[in-house]
């Protein structure tokens, strides 16, 4: 990519990558055709779709998009997630409460370390553990079980969006009332939820601290829209943010976003809701500075700051930045940034961003997902060429993320 000036126009959503993994794997739950729509067409959701298939699941498009997820019966399923899909993305631990509320057993691959650090899972296993669950470890794989899983009250150390979905959806079908207390407060969890809701669970609480299920004998098969993806809607932001100009962000709900759509305010880009999504403007002067705290939802999430971080190198001032979601600071991107002439000091979780004048191009690596993103974003005001390889990591999360910026006015090409 090369700078191509303002950006003007609209761009539609995906979506929420972080929401239609976990509804996926809670089709799990129950026999049937599940129809998912809005699923975005990501390297990810394949994955997902190939640790289904390998369980016995039916997954394909119909012709208008949606997601069909067809479950079988209990006895033509094998609720295993092999080390070769695990290893590939994480994510697939959330099968583990949904096998062992259906079946009575899973054999799970433990999910390694990523870039992010070590990402431990014993929240999600104390808690399970609590509903009635017993595990083997042996040879990198969890072997679960649980004849009966049995309502309970659990507290999380930490609200964790994994553990507050995978003991969800074991909940669903334990006897009695689950209350996870200090659960994860983010619109995905609102939404697996709702899904979970129309298969016949009576969840309540979604979206607060104090999540409450009564537990039932059975689920159905359902349909569920997924929510747009508010972590590429704050890409998009983070576009227009730094080359300015004005568009649409269509799909996008501002709701999902406030305390992120307040910290661009003061950065100075302008945001409003419109009836298609949210419009931003950055017209005229450079970004302006602010300092930035990563906490679980609704403060600042942790996948926008890499984006931050990019803003805040082309901003006027000094913003201080402090990740305190993940245990590793998460800022491997930065060294890219460094190369593309950013000023950036990191001490341990704390990142002091410099703003400079003028970026220039240069090829960069993506450590991931939304670090990709950011060196997106800042190739975009660089000066000459960005060539960001590792592109493979923005397919796991972005869908035509290079035809949309095109869409837009942006000067970036996929090769
Ligand atoms: C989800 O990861 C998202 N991934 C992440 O987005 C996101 O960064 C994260 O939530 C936080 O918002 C998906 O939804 C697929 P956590 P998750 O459990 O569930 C610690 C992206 O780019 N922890 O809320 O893995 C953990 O190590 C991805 O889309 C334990 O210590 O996050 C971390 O420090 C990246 N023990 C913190 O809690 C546990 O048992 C938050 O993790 C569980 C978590």
């Amino acid at each position: 990519m090369r700078p191509a000036g303002e950006l003007s126009g609209s761009v539609t959503l995906q979506g929420a990558k972080n929401s239609a993994l976990k509804l996926m794997a809670a089709t799990l739950l129950a026999e049937g055709e599940h129809v998912l729509r809005n699923v975005p067409r990501i390297t990810d959701v394949e994955i997902m779709s190939e640790l289904l298939t390998s369980m016995g699941v039916d997954v394909r498009r119909a012709p208008d998009g949606a997601l069909l997820l067809t479950q079988p019966g209990l006895g033509a399923c094998i609720p295993e997630a092999p080390y070769e899909l695990v290893e590939r993305m994480r994510a697939s631990i959330v099968v583990l409460g949904p096998l062992l509320a259906r079946f009575g057993r899973a054999r799970v691959a433990l999910p390694g370390g990523d870039n992010f650090g070590s990402r431990p899972i014993d929240m999600h296993l104390r808690g399970l553990e609590a509903l009635g669950a017993t595990f083997d470890f042996a040879h990198g794989v969890i072997e679960a079980r649980a004849d009966l899983l049995m309502g309970a009250h659990i507290v999380l150390d930490f609200p964790s969006v994994g553990a507050t979905e995978n003991l969800l959806m074991a909940a669903v079908l334990a006897k009695g009332t689950t209350i996870i207390d200090n659960a994860a407060r983010e619109p995905e969890i609102a939404d697996l939820a709702a899904f979970l809701n129309q298969m016949g669970a009576t969840v309540e609480g979604a979206g607060t601290s104090t999540v409450t299920v009564e537990g039932v004998d059975r689920l159905g098969a359902a349909e569920h829209e997924v929510i747009p993806d508010r972590i590429e809607a704050a890409t998009y932001l983070a576009a227009v943010g730094v080359a300015g100009g004005e568009i649409i962000i269509a799909g996008a709900r501002p709701d999902h976003m406030d305390m992120l759509i307040h910290k661009l305010g003061s950065m100075g880009l302008r945001v409003a809701e419109v009836s298609e999504g949210v419009w931003a403007n950055r017209a005229g002067r450079r970004l302006t500075a602010v300092d930035v705290a990563t906490l679980p939802y609704p403060g600042v999430a942790t996948d926008y700051k890499p984006l931050l971080v990019a803003m805040l190198s082309v901003a006027e001032g000094v913003g201080v930045v402090t990740e305190n979601v993940f245990a590793s600071s998460r800022y491997a991107y930065v060294a890219e940034l460094q190369r593309m002439g950013a000023d950036i000091t990191l001490a341990e979780h704390h990142a002091v961003v410099r703003g400079v004048a003028h970026l220039s191009g240069a090829p960069v690596k993506a450590p991931d997902i939304r670090a990709g993103a950011a060196l997106v974003v800042a190739g975009l005001v660089a000066e000459g060429e960005t060539v960001v390889s590792g592109a493979h990591h923005l397919d796991r999360g972005y869908e035509d993320m290079a035809a949309k910026l095109v869409g837009v006015g942006a000067d970036v090409r996929r090769v």
